[in-house]
């Protein structure tokens, strides 16, 4: 069973409810890093306070949720420990542990329905990453930028 932090804004608010008991059914423990109501907030300042949580633990793993999915991930993906994926499909999930070893699920809760949130999330947690040259791919994320 895993850790998983969990974070939204107020558009992401209602699926985090619904993953979160989800997830904790199936005897993982859910770290709730907001927000919690439908309130206007700033998701950036949401995905700030998990990957800071995350930076800290190795191995450990989160979802992100607002409207879209992408603010969320574009905040996270600052982050040189946080490796996040925005995804719509149950294959994306899959392939984004296996292939880039994603620790951070972005969702757009305007974008996708319940059901297909739920199966993305079981296939990104009962995925793992493949490795052998995958494993020098996620290495270079962090190298050669070279910025003037
Ligand atoms: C909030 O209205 C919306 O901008 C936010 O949830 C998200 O979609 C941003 O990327």
């Amino acid at each position: 069973m895993l850790d998983i932090y969990i974070g939204c804004d107020h558009a992401g608010f209602a699926l985090k409810e619904i993953l979160k008991e989800n997830l904790t059914s199936a005897g993982n423990t859910v770290i709730d890093c907001g927000t919690n109501s439908t309130e206007s907030c700033d998701y950036p300042l949401v995905a700030h306070k998990l990957c800071q949580y995350l930076s800290l633990k190795d191995n450990s793993c989160g979802i992100l949720i607002c409207g879209t999915g992408i603010g969320m991930s574009m905040v996270a993906n600052r982050y040189p420990k946080i490796r996040a994926a925005l995804c719509t499909t149950e294959l994306q999930a899959k392939l984004a542990k296996r292939h880039n070893n994603a620790n951070v699920l972005c969702l757009g809760a305007r974008m996708i329905g319940i059901e297909l949130a739920k199966a993305i999330v079981d296939a990104f947690f009962t995925s793992s990453f493949d490795g052998g040259r995958h494993e020098r791919r996620v290495a270079e994320f962090n190298q050669h930028i070279n910025i003037k």
